[in-house]
C-alpha cells in the first residue's frame, strides 16, 4: 500500500488522533504508515490563524508531460458547479500531460470519478458506478481508476474503498488536485492503491491549466471553502476554510473569458457573500468585486451560492445597477421555521430572511428569486414544516431545489436524535414540491407574450431541431432557429409556458447580433 498523506507526514499523530484512528470500526492502521494519516474530518474542521498561501507556480513537470501520449481520459463529475470547475482543472492538467479526452469508458486509459458528499444518495450513486467499473478493470488491467472530490475527504469512504473496491488505483482529495501529475505517475508505476488526501484548511493554486467545457459560459471561482458550519452540512469539512482569490486574479480571468468570446460567467463559491472577508490588507467584498466586473465587456454575470447572513446593502446597490449583472438571486433559505433554522445554525430568522428578500426585490424589481430547502431535519414537526410552506407561499419563489435531510457523519446534526419517519419526510417533500411547482408554473405563465433575451446554449435535449437557452432570470426557453445562433443572444417571444420551461418564437432577426 502506498499512502502519501503529505501534511500528516510532517506531523506525527498525537495521542488523540491515534485514538480516533483506532476507534474506527476496523483498524486500517496497517495501511497508513505510522506517521501518515487517513482523511480526518475533525482535523479538517480546524480553523487556524495561519495565512492562506497563494501559489502562482503550478507547472506539470517536464518529465511528466509525455506520460499521457496516445492515451485517453474520462472524468465523471457528480455534484455542484465547484466539482464541475475542479474537473475542468483536472482535464487541463491531464491534457498538459499528453492525454486526450474521450466520452467512452471503453477506450479510456484513465477514469476519474469526481464525487459529491452532500447527501447519502449522491454517495450511493458513486458507489454504484465504482462497482460497475470492476468488470472494466478486469478486462483492462492497465486502466487507472481514480476517486477524488468531496467523498475522498471522508475516512469512512476511503476505508470502504480499501475494503471492497480494490479495482480503484488512486484516491485523492479536494486539496490535492494540483498533485495530479505526480499521483497519476505513481498510480501507473505502483501495483498498490495510491492515496493522498490532505485534511487541511487549504491554499489557493492560481495557475492550474483548465480545459473549459464550453465556449459560451464559464465558471470563475472567486473563493474556496466555507466557515459557516451549518449543522447538517459536510462542505466546511471537505472543502477547507473560506479563502478568497485576489480580486486582480479574478478580474484578469473574467477579462480573458470576455476576450475569448464567452457570453456568460458565473462567479463561484460555497458562500460567495463572504468573499473578501479574509483579505487582510484590503477592505473589499463581493459588492466591490461585482462593481468592477460590471464594467467588463461580457453580456452576463451570475454568482452562486449566497448565504443570507452576509448579503449586504452595498451588494444590493451594485446588483441594482443591472446591465450585465443579471436579475436572478439564488438565496437558500433551508427552512421557514425559526426553531429549525436555529438548530441548523443558519444564524438568521424567517423574519430577517423575508426582510432581506424584500429589500432585494425592491431594489431589483424584476429579479427572479430561487432557493434551496431541506425538509425532515431531525425532529421537524408538522407545524414547523408548515412554516416552510407558508414562507414559500409568501416569498413566491420562482423555483427551488428541495431535499430530504440526509445525515452526514461528522456533522453535529448527524448526532441529533430524529423522531421523524422517512415516509413522513418523503410525503413532506412531495407536498413542498407540489407547491413549488405550482408557483413556478404561475411565474412562467406570466411570461407568456413577453419578449425575453435568451442566451442560446445548444440544441434542446428532447428535440435536436429546437434550440434551447436561458433568460437572464435563468428560465429555460425552447424555440426554433438556425444552429448558428448557438452561443448568441436572441430575443424570443414567449408563446407557451410549461412548469419548468417556456416555448417561444425568435423575434426580429435584427436583434440576433447583440
Ligand atoms: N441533507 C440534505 N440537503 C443538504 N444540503 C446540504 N447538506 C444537506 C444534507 N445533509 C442542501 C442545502 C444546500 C444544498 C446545496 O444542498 O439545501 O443549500
Ligand atoms: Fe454548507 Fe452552510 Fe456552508 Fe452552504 S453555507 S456550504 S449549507 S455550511
Amino acid at each position: 500500500m502506498t499512502v502519501y498523506l503529505n501534511k500528516g507526514a510532517m506531523h506525527p499523530m498525537n495521542e488523540e488522533q491515534k485514538k480516533n484512528q483506532l476507534s474506527t470500526e476496523k483498524d486500517y492502521s496497517q495501511y497508513f504508515q505510522t506517521t501518515y494519516r487517513p482523511p480526518d474530518l475533525k482535523q479538517a474542521k480546524k480553523r487556524g490563524k495561519e495565512n492562506v498561501e497563494i501559489h502562482y507556480d503550478f507547472d506539470v513537470p517536464e518529465s511528466m508531460k509525455g506520460i499521457g501520449a496516445g492515451k485517453k481520459f474520462l472524468i465523471r463529475t457528480y455534484g455542484c458547479q465547484m466539482n464541475e470547475h475542479d474537473s475542468e482543472n483536472m482535464a487541463g492538467i491531464l491534457m498538459n500531460m499528453g492525454f486526450q479526452s474521450t466520452a467512452s469508458v471503453d477506450n479510456a486509459d484513465v477514469i476519474l470519478i469526481n464525487t459529491c458528499a452532500i447527501r447519502e444518495n449522491a454517495e450511493n450513486k458513486v458507489f454504484g458506478e465504482i462497482g460497475h467499473l470492476k468488470a472494466l478493470k478486469r478486462e483492462n488491467p492497465g486502466l487507472i481508476i481514480g476517486v477524488c472530490g468531496c467523498m475522498s475527504q471522508e475516512e469512512s469512504v476511503v476505508n470502504r474503498i480499501l475494503e471492497k473496491h480494490q479495482q480503484i488505483d488512486l484516491i485523492f482529495g479536494t486539496h490535492n488536485i494540483h498533485r495530479l501529475p505526480q499521483l497519476i505517475k505513481q498510480a501507473v508505476m505502483s501495483k498498490e492503491m495510491v492515496i493522498e488526501v490532505w485534511s487541511k484548511e487549504g491554499d489557493i493554486i492560481e495557475n492550474m491549466p483548465r480545459a473549459r467545457k464550453g465556449k459560451i459560459q464559464g465558471w470563475v471561482n472567486i473563493m474556496y471553502g466555507c466557515d459557516k458550519f451549518c449543522t447538517y452540512c459536510i462542505v466546511p469539512y471537505t472543502r477547507g476554510k473560506e479563502r478568497s482569490r485576489r480580486p486582480e486574479d479574478i478580474i484578469e480571468e473574467v477579462r480573458h473569458l470576455a476576450r475569448n468570446g464567452y457570453k456568460e460567467i458565473t462567479l463561484l463559491g460555497q458562500n460567495v457573500n463572504a468573499y473578501g472577508k479574509d483579505l487582510a490588507d484590503i477592505d473589499y467584498g463581493l459588492g466591490e468585486l461585482m462593481d468592477e466586473i460590471r464594467k467588463i465587456d461580457i453580456p452576463r454575470v451570475r454568482f452562486t451560492t449566497s448565504h443570507p447572513r452576509d448579503f449586504d446593502d452595498h451588494l444590493i446597490e451594485v446588483l441594482a445597477k443591472g446591465e450585465n449583472l443579471v436579475e436572478h438571486i439564488h438565496l437558500p433559505v433551508q427552512s421557514g421555521s425559526n426553531a429549525i433554522l436555529k438548530l441548523m445554525a443558519r444564524k438568521y430568522t424567517r423574519e430577517s430572511y423575508i426582510e432581506l428578500a424584500h429589500k432585494i426585490k425592491t431594489a431589483i424589481p424584476h429579479a427572479s428569486f430561487t432557493t434551496d430547502i431541506i425538509v425532515g431535519f431531525p425532529n421537524e414537526t408538522e407545524e414547523q414544516f408548515e412554516e416552510t410552506l407558508t414562507l414559500v407561499k409568501e416569498m413566491e419563489f420562482d423555483s427551488a431545489f428541495t431535499y430530504i435531510y440526509s445525515p452526514r457523519d461528522g456533522t453535529p446534526a448527524a448526532n441529533m436524535q430524529d423522531n421523524v419517519p422517512h415516509d413522513v419526510k418523503r410525503k413532506r417533500l412531495a407536498r413542498l414540491n407540489e407547491l413549488v411547482n405550482s408557483l413556478s408554473a404561475a411565474k412562467n405563465k406570466a411570461c407568456e407574450g413577453e419578449v425575453l433575451e435568451v442566451l442560446v446554449e445548444g440544441e434542446s435535449r428532447k428535440n435536436p431541431d429546437v434550440l434551447s437557452g436561458r433568460t437572464r432570470t435563468n428560465r429555460l426557453v425552447n424555440f426554433k432557429g438556425p444552429k448558428e445562433w448557438i452561443g448568441r443572444l436572441v430575443d424570443v417571444q414567449i408563446t407557451e409556458a410549461k412548469t419548468w420551461s417556456l416555448n417561444g418564437e425568435a423575434a426580429a432577426l435584427a436583434e440576433v447580433n447583440k
